[in-house]
C-alpha cells in the first residue's frame, strides 16, 4: 500500500502522509494541510476526524466490536470487576496480585470527602438534579488538592487517580440521599467499590443493610461496559478541557457536563421516561416509531442509533440479555422491559431503521436494569458518569503522561458579514 494519499488543489499536487493503526484503522494525515496549502478540512460534528492517537480502546462500528486495551468488553463484563477494569484503562495492563490489592486498599483508603463538602449540599435545592450537584462538586474537589493538580508530573497524577474514582462515588451517593432528603450515609471501607456505593445509596443510619450480591455483581457489569468508548462527546470534552492543562477534576467535571445532554449519556433516561409513556398510552409502540419516522417532529427513538455503530452496539446486546437474568435473579417483572423488546422488534424491522442502520445502543435497556436494582430514574446519567470515570482518566492521563498534548483549538469557516461599523444605539432599527 502506498504511503501517502495525492491531494490535488487548484492544480498543485501534495503528498499527505497515510497513517495505519494496529487494528487497520486508516487515516489520512492532514496536519500541515492549511500550512502546506492554506485550506482546512471541513468536518461538522468531527465525524471523520481522528482527534489523537490511543492505545486505550478500539471500536469496529460495522462490525460491533469493542475492546479495551484488546480485551473484548463481553469478556470482561463476564469476568473482571469493575476495579480491575479500570485498572487496566488506566495503566494499561491487567493488574498482577500486588498491583490490584495495592489499587483496592487505595480506592478504599480515599473514599470520604472533605466533611466541609457536605455543606455544599444545603445549598441545592431537594429538586436539584443529581448531575448539577456531581458536576460543580467534582470540580470542587480540585479546591482540596492545590499540591496534585500539575498534568504533567506523573506522581501527582497518580496521586489523584484513586481519590477521584473513590471520592466521586461517594459524591453520587450524598447526591441522591439529598434528593429524598435522608442523612448520608458514610462509606464502609470493609465492602468491595460496588458494594460500597449500593450502601451508601441505600442503607440509613438507623438500620444495619446487607447488600445482595446478585445486585453487587449486575452494577459491576454495568460500570465495565460503560467504562470507555474512546472519542465520545464526553471523552473528547474531557479531552479538550486537559489539553489546556486544566486539572483533572476541573476536566472530568466538564466531561459530567457533556454525557448530561439526552443525545449522549442522558438518554438513558430519556429512555425509561419514553417507555413510561408508551405504558401509560396503552402499550402501542407503532405510535413511537411512526413518531420518530415523522420529520415534522422532533422525536427521536431514545436509545437507538449512533455514530460509530453501523449494527448492534456489543454493549446493548450484553445488557439486553443480563436484564432476564438479573430480573429473573431478583424474581422482578417489569412491563417496560416487554415494552423495550417490542419497540426494538419492530423498529428493526422497519425499513426506515434498517436503511439508515439505527440500532439499540447502550441506553435503551440500561434504565430497566437500573430501575431493577432499585436505582431511581434521575440517577441513570449518573451512574453512566461512574461508570465512564476511568476511560475519562485513563485519556486525559494518556494524552498528558504518553500522547500528543497539543491544546485542542479546531479551525473554523466563516460565514457572518465582512464589514460592519459600530452603530450607536440612536441610529440603530
Ligand atoms: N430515531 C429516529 N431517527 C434517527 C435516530 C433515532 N433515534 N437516530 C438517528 N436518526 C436518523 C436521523 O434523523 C438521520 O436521518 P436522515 O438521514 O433522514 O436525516 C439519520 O438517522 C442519521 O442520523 P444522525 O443524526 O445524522 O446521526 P448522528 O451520528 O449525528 O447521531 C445520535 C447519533 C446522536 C446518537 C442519534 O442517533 C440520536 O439522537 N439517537 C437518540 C439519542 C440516543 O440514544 N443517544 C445515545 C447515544 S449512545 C451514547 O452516547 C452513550
Amino acid at each position: 500500500m502506498a504511503n501517502t494519499a495525492e491531494l490535488i488543489l487548484e492544480g498543485k499536487s501534495y503528498q499527505l502522509p497515510l497513517i495505519v493503526g494496529s487494528c487497520e484503522e486508516k487515516a489520512i494525515d492532514i496536519r500541515k494541510l492549511r500550512a502546506d496549502t492554506g485550506y482546512i478540512a471541513f468536518d461538522s460534528g468531527y465525524g471523520n476526524t481522528g482527534s489523537c492517537m490511543s492505545n486505550i480502546t478500539f471500536i469496529d462500528g460495522e462490525k460491533g466490536i469493542l475492546c479495551y486495551r484488546g480485551i473484548p468488553v463481553a469478556e470482561l463484563a463476564e469476568k473482571s470487576t469493575f476495579v480491575e477494569t479500570s485498572y487496566l484503562l488506566i495503566y494499561g495492563h491487567l493488574p498482577n496480585k500486588t498491583e490490584l490489592d495495592n489499587f483496592s486498599h487505595q480506592l478504599r483508603y480515599h473514599s470520604m470527602i472533605h466533611e466541609d463538602m457536605l455543606r455544599f449540599y444545603d445549598g441545592y435545592p431537594s429538586t436539584a438534579h443529581p448531575m448539577a450537584i456531581l458536576s460543580s462538586m467534582v470540580c470542587s474537589l480540585s479546591a482540596y488538592y492545590p499540591d496534585s493538580l500539575d498534568p504533567k508530573d506523573p506522581a501527582q497524577v497518580d496521586h489523584l487517580v484513586p481519590r477521584v474514582l473513590s471520592k466521586i462515588r461517594t459524591i453520587a451517593a450524598y447526591s441522591y440521599k439529598k434528593s429524598i432528603g435522608q442523612p448520608v450515609v458514610y462509606p464502609q471501607n470493609a465492602l468491595s467499590y460496588c458494594a460500597n456505593f449500593l450502601h451508601m445509596m441505600f442503607a440509613v443510619p438507623s438500620e444495619t443493610m446487607e447488600i445482595d450480591p446478585d445486585v453487587t455483581a449486575a452494577l459491576n457489569m454495568l460500570l465495565i461496559i460503560h467504562a470507555d468508548h474512546e472519542q465520545n462527546c464526553s471523552t473528547s470534552t474531557v479531552r479538550l478541557v486537559g489539553s489546556s492543562d486544566a486539572n483533572l477534576f476541573a476536566s472530568v467535571a466538564a466531561g459530567i457536563c457533556a454525557l448530561w445532554g439526552p443525545k449522549h449519556g442522558g438518554a438513558n433516561q430519556a429512555v425509561m421516561e419514553m417507555l413510561e409513556t408508551i405504558h401509560k398510552n396503552g402499550g402501542d409502540v407503532n405510535k413511537a416509531v411512526a413518531a420518530a419516522k415523522d420529520k415534522d417532529s422532533d422525536f427521536k427513538l431514545m436509545g437507538f442509533g449512533h455514530r460509530v455503530y453501523k449494527s448492534y452496539d456489543p454493549r446493548a446486546t450484553i445488557i439486553r440479555k443480563n436484564c432476564d437474568v438479573i430480573l429473573g435473579k431478583l424474581g422482578k417483572k417489569d412491563p417496560l422491559l416487554e415494552i423495550a423488546k417490542r419497540l426494538e422488534e419492530v423498529a428493526l424491522k422497519d425499513p426506515y431503521f434498517r436503511e439508515r442502520n439505527l440500532y439499540p445502543n447502550v441506553d435503551f435497556y440500561s434504565g430497566v436494569l437500573y430501575r431493577a436494582l432499585g436505582i431511581p430514574k434521575n440517577m441513570y446519567t449518573v451512574m453512566f458518569s461512574l461508570g465512564r470515570l476511568p476511560g475519562w482518566i485513563a485519556h486525559w492521563r494518556e494524552m498528558h503522561l504518553e500522547g500528543d498534548d497539543r491544546i485542542y483549538r479546531p479551525r473554523q469557516i466563516y460565514n457572518g458579514p465582512t464589514t460592519a461599523n459600530y452603530v450607536p444605539i440612536e441610529g440603530r432599527k
